[in-house]
Protein backbone atom coordinates (compact mmCIF):
# COMPACT_ATOMS: atom_id res chain seq x y z
CA UNK A 1 0.00 0.00 0.00
CA UNK A 2 1.70 3.42 -0.92
CA UNK A 3 -0.14 6.60 0.72
CA UNK A 4 -0.55 9.92 -0.40
CA UNK A 5 -2.00 12.72 1.43
CA UNK A 6 -3.14 16.01 -0.43
CA UNK A 7 -2.85 18.97 2.51
CA UNK A 8 -4.63 21.60 1.74
CA UNK A 9 -7.27 23.05 -0.32
CA UNK A 10 -5.07 24.74 -3.02
CA UNK A 11 -4.12 20.79 -3.60
CA UNK A 12 -7.75 20.11 -3.95
CA UNK A 13 -8.58 22.25 -6.52
CA UNK A 14 -5.55 22.09 -8.82
CA UNK A 15 -3.60 18.59 -8.65
CA UNK A 16 -7.29 16.41 -8.01
CA UNK A 17 -9.02 16.90 -11.36
CA UNK A 18 -5.46 16.46 -13.32
CA UNK A 19 -5.10 12.96 -11.22
CA UNK A 20 -6.74 9.50 -12.39
CA UNK A 21 -7.97 8.29 -9.40
CA UNK A 22 -9.59 5.61 -11.26
CA UNK A 23 -7.11 3.10 -9.50
CA UNK A 24 -7.14 4.85 -5.81
CA UNK A 25 -8.84 4.97 -2.45
CA UNK A 26 -9.51 8.10 -1.14
CA UNK A 27 -10.43 8.84 2.53
CA UNK A 28 -11.29 12.40 3.18
CA UNK A 29 -11.25 14.34 6.75
CA UNK A 30 -12.64 17.13 8.02
CA UNK A 31 -12.18 16.79 11.26
CA UNK A 32 -13.82 20.03 12.18
CA UNK A 33 -16.52 19.32 12.01
CA UNK A 34 -17.72 17.87 8.34
CA UNK A 35 -16.95 14.84 8.27
CA UNK A 36 -17.40 14.20 12.19
CA UNK A 37 -20.70 14.85 11.64
CA UNK A 38 -21.58 12.70 8.50
CA UNK A 39 -19.37 9.49 10.43
CA UNK A 40 -21.70 10.58 13.58
CA UNK A 41 -25.00 10.82 11.77
CA UNK A 42 -24.40 7.40 9.86
CA UNK A 43 -23.96 6.37 13.76
CA UNK A 44 -27.00 7.52 14.70
CA UNK A 45 -28.68 5.94 11.81
CA UNK A 46 -28.43 8.11 8.89
CA UNK A 47 -29.06 6.03 6.05
CA UNK A 48 -27.84 8.56 3.31
CA UNK A 49 -25.49 11.71 2.86
CA UNK A 50 -25.80 13.68 -0.27
CA UNK A 51 -22.45 15.67 -0.22
CA UNK A 52 -23.35 18.42 -2.17
CA UNK A 53 -20.87 21.90 -3.22
CA UNK A 54 -23.68 24.64 -3.14
CA UNK A 55 -26.62 25.97 -1.14
CA UNK A 56 -28.41 25.95 -4.86
CA UNK A 57 -27.79 22.50 -5.45
CA UNK A 58 -28.69 21.42 -1.35
CA UNK A 59 -32.14 23.14 -2.25
CA UNK A 60 -32.51 21.84 -5.75
CA UNK A 61 -31.76 18.16 -4.47
CA UNK A 62 -34.11 18.89 -1.04
CA UNK A 63 -37.07 19.63 -3.73
CA UNK A 64 -36.31 16.04 -5.46
CA UNK A 65 -35.51 14.05 -1.62
CA UNK A 66 -38.73 14.21 0.09
CA UNK A 67 -38.00 13.83 3.48
CA UNK A 68 -34.48 14.83 3.31
CA UNK A 69 -33.14 17.04 6.65
CA UNK A 70 -30.89 19.78 4.94
CA UNK A 71 -27.64 20.63 6.87
CA UNK A 72 -24.80 22.77 6.54
CA UNK A 73 -22.96 25.85 6.86
CA UNK A 74 -21.52 29.19 5.83
CA UNK A 75 -19.15 30.47 8.28
CA UNK A 76 -19.65 27.73 10.63
CA UNK A 77 -22.96 28.91 11.08
CA UNK A 78 -26.35 27.29 9.85
CA UNK A 79 -27.15 28.24 6.49
CA UNK A 80 -30.72 30.21 6.54
CA UNK A 81 -33.95 27.86 5.61
CA UNK A 82 -31.86 24.49 6.38
CA UNK A 83 -32.77 22.27 9.49
CA UNK A 84 -29.40 22.12 10.74
CA UNK A 85 -25.93 23.08 11.09
CA UNK A 86 -22.50 21.77 10.85
CA UNK A 87 -22.34 20.76 14.60
CA UNK A 88 -21.68 16.86 14.90
CA UNK A 89 -23.99 17.22 18.26
CA UNK A 90 -26.82 17.57 16.17
CA UNK A 91 -26.45 14.76 14.34
CA UNK A 92 -27.31 12.43 16.87
CA UNK A 93 -31.23 12.68 18.01
CA UNK A 94 -33.39 13.60 14.94
CA UNK A 95 -31.61 11.16 12.30
CA UNK A 96 -32.26 7.91 12.59
CA UNK A 97 -34.08 6.81 9.52
CA UNK A 98 -32.91 9.80 7.30
CA UNK A 99 -31.38 10.98 4.41
CA UNK A 100 -29.24 14.29 5.02
CA UNK A 101 -28.44 16.60 2.35
CA UNK A 102 -25.13 18.75 3.41
CA UNK A 103 -23.42 21.52 2.13
CA UNK A 104 -20.20 22.60 3.77
CA UNK A 105 -17.12 24.94 3.01
CA UNK A 106 -14.04 22.79 2.90
CA UNK A 107 -15.46 19.44 3.44
CA UNK A 108 -18.23 18.54 0.82
CA UNK A 109 -16.04 20.28 -1.72
CA UNK A 110 -13.33 17.58 -0.93
CA UNK A 111 -15.39 14.77 -1.05
CA UNK A 112 -16.96 15.74 -4.41
CA UNK A 113 -13.60 16.60 -5.44
CA UNK A 114 -12.89 12.60 -5.49
CA UNK A 115 -15.60 11.46 -7.37
CA UNK A 116 -13.61 9.70 -10.16
CA UNK A 117 -11.99 7.44 -7.29
CA UNK A 118 -12.30 3.54 -6.88
CA UNK A 119 -13.50 4.01 -3.47
CA UNK A 120 -14.38 7.56 -1.03
CA UNK A 121 -14.56 6.56 2.39
CA UNK A 122 -15.20 9.46 5.44
CA UNK A 123 -12.91 9.43 7.82
CA UNK A 124 -12.44 11.68 11.16
CA UNK A 125 -10.63 10.77 14.38
CA UNK A 126 -13.93 9.56 15.45
CA UNK A 127 -13.84 6.18 13.17
CA UNK A 128 -9.86 5.84 12.82
CA UNK A 129 -9.94 2.39 13.98
CA UNK A 130 -13.29 1.47 11.50
CA UNK A 131 -11.67 3.14 8.51
CA UNK A 132 -8.12 1.06 8.83
CA UNK A 133 -10.36 -1.66 9.12
CA UNK A 134 -11.96 -1.14 6.07
CA UNK A 135 -8.16 -0.63 4.16
CA UNK A 136 -6.69 -3.67 5.97
CA UNK A 137 -9.83 -5.60 4.57
CA UNK A 138 -9.03 -4.85 1.35
CA UNK A 139 -5.42 -3.39 1.33
CA UNK A 140 -5.88 -1.00 -1.48
CA UNK A 141 -2.61 -0.72 -3.69
CA UNK A 142 -3.13 3.13 -3.53
CA UNK A 143 -4.30 5.21 -0.95
CA UNK A 144 -4.61 9.31 -1.14
CA UNK A 145 -6.09 10.62 1.94
CA UNK A 146 -7.26 13.52 0.85
CA UNK A 147 -7.37 16.66 4.00
CA UNK A 148 -10.24 19.49 3.96
CA UNK A 149 -8.04 22.16 4.99
CA UNK A 150 -10.06 25.20 6.65
CA UNK A 151 -11.11 28.22 3.65
CA UNK A 152 -7.94 27.84 1.89
CA UNK A 153 -5.57 26.99 4.33
CA UNK A 154 -3.57 23.96 5.52
CA UNK A 155 -5.85 22.73 8.90
CA UNK A 156 -4.06 21.36 11.77
CA UNK A 157 -6.55 18.88 12.66
CA UNK A 158 -6.91 16.79 9.50
CA UNK A 159 -3.49 16.08 9.06
CA UNK A 160 -3.59 14.98 12.41
CA UNK A 161 -6.36 13.01 11.78
CA UNK A 162 -4.33 11.46 8.49
CA UNK A 163 -1.08 11.19 10.15
CA UNK A 164 -3.28 8.75 13.25
CA UNK A 165 -4.91 6.69 10.22
CA UNK A 166 -1.15 6.21 8.61
CA UNK A 167 -0.32 5.19 12.60
CA UNK A 168 -3.07 2.72 13.00
CA UNK A 169 -1.98 1.09 8.83
CA UNK A 170 1.49 0.86 9.19
CA UNK A 171 1.63 0.78 5.62
CA UNK A 172 5.63 0.65 4.25
CA UNK A 173 5.67 3.26 1.50
CA UNK A 174 4.59 6.59 2.23
CA UNK A 175 4.98 10.40 0.08
CA UNK A 176 6.82 12.77 1.82
CA UNK A 177 3.37 14.80 2.68
CA UNK A 178 2.31 11.14 3.84
CA UNK A 179 5.17 11.22 5.98
CA UNK A 180 4.42 14.76 7.39
CA UNK A 181 0.96 14.17 8.69
CA UNK A 182 2.16 11.09 10.46
CA UNK A 183 4.82 13.29 12.22
CA UNK A 184 2.04 15.61 12.99
CA UNK A 185 0.08 12.68 14.46
CA UNK A 186 2.49 11.62 16.60
CA UNK A 187 3.49 15.57 17.86
CA UNK A 188 0.24 15.17 19.34
CA UNK A 189 -0.55 12.52 21.61
CA UNK A 190 -4.15 13.05 22.33
CA UNK A 191 -5.91 14.31 19.41
CA UNK A 192 -7.92 17.25 21.69
CA UNK A 193 -4.48 18.97 21.74
CA UNK A 194 -4.01 19.48 18.13
CA UNK A 195 -7.84 20.55 17.77
CA UNK A 196 -7.82 23.00 20.32
CA UNK A 197 -4.08 24.03 18.76
CA UNK A 198 -5.74 24.48 15.04
CA UNK A 199 -6.93 27.85 13.82
CA UNK A 200 -10.77 25.87 13.10
CA UNK A 201 -10.53 24.26 16.91
CA UNK A 202 -9.71 28.21 18.27
CA UNK A 203 -12.39 29.73 16.31
CA UNK A 204 -14.83 27.03 17.83
CA UNK A 205 -13.74 27.42 20.90
CA UNK A 206 -13.93 31.15 20.58
CA UNK A 207 -17.94 31.07 19.44
CA UNK A 208 -18.87 28.48 22.00
CA UNK A 209 -18.45 25.74 20.72
CA UNK A 210 -16.15 24.08 22.37
CA UNK A 211 -18.51 20.60 23.49
CA UNK A 212 -17.95 20.03 19.32
CA UNK A 213 -14.10 20.08 19.12
CA UNK A 214 -14.34 17.58 22.02
CA UNK A 215 -16.76 15.44 20.21
CA UNK A 216 -14.91 15.40 17.58
CA UNK A 217 -11.63 14.65 19.17
CA UNK A 218 -12.49 11.10 20.66
CA UNK A 219 -10.67 8.58 19.12
CA UNK A 220 -12.08 6.17 17.31
CA UNK A 221 -15.64 5.81 19.43
CA UNK A 222 -17.38 5.37 16.53
CA UNK A 223 -17.62 1.73 14.96
CA UNK A 224 -18.73 3.22 11.45
CA UNK A 225 -17.36 4.03 8.06
CA UNK A 226 -19.26 5.74 5.22
CA UNK A 227 -18.40 4.97 1.64
CA UNK A 228 -19.42 7.62 -0.84
CA UNK A 229 -20.00 5.94 -4.44
CA UNK A 230 -22.00 8.12 -6.86
CA UNK A 231 -22.33 11.27 -4.86
CA UNK A 232 -24.18 9.58 -2.02
CA UNK A 233 -22.46 8.12 1.23
CA UNK A 234 -23.94 4.90 2.66
CA UNK A 235 -22.41 2.60 5.83
CA UNK A 236 -20.12 0.27 4.70
CA UNK A 237 -21.53 -2.99 5.56
CA UNK A 238 -18.82 -4.80 7.55
C1 LIG B 1 -16.10 22.82 6.48
O1 LIG B 1 -16.61 21.96 5.72
O2 LIG B 1 -15.44 23.76 6.06
C2 LIG B 1 -16.19 22.70 7.98
O3 LIG B 1 -16.75 21.54 8.36
C3 LIG B 1 -16.60 23.98 8.65
C4 LIG B 1 -17.21 23.82 10.03
O4 LIG B 1 -16.51 23.71 11.02
O5 LIG B 1 -18.43 23.81 10.16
Amino acid sequence: MYIDVILSPAEIASVLPTRDLSGTTCVVFDVLRATSSMVTALAHGATEIYPVRTIEEALALKARISGALLGGERNGDLIEGFDVGNSPLEYTDRVNGRRIITTTTNGTIALRACDGAERVLVGAVLNIDAVAKVLRATWPARVLIVCAGTFADFALEDACGAGLLISYLGAESLSDSAHAALAVARLYPEPLAALRASQNGRVLVKSGRMADVEWCAQLSLLDVVGEMKSAVIRPVAR
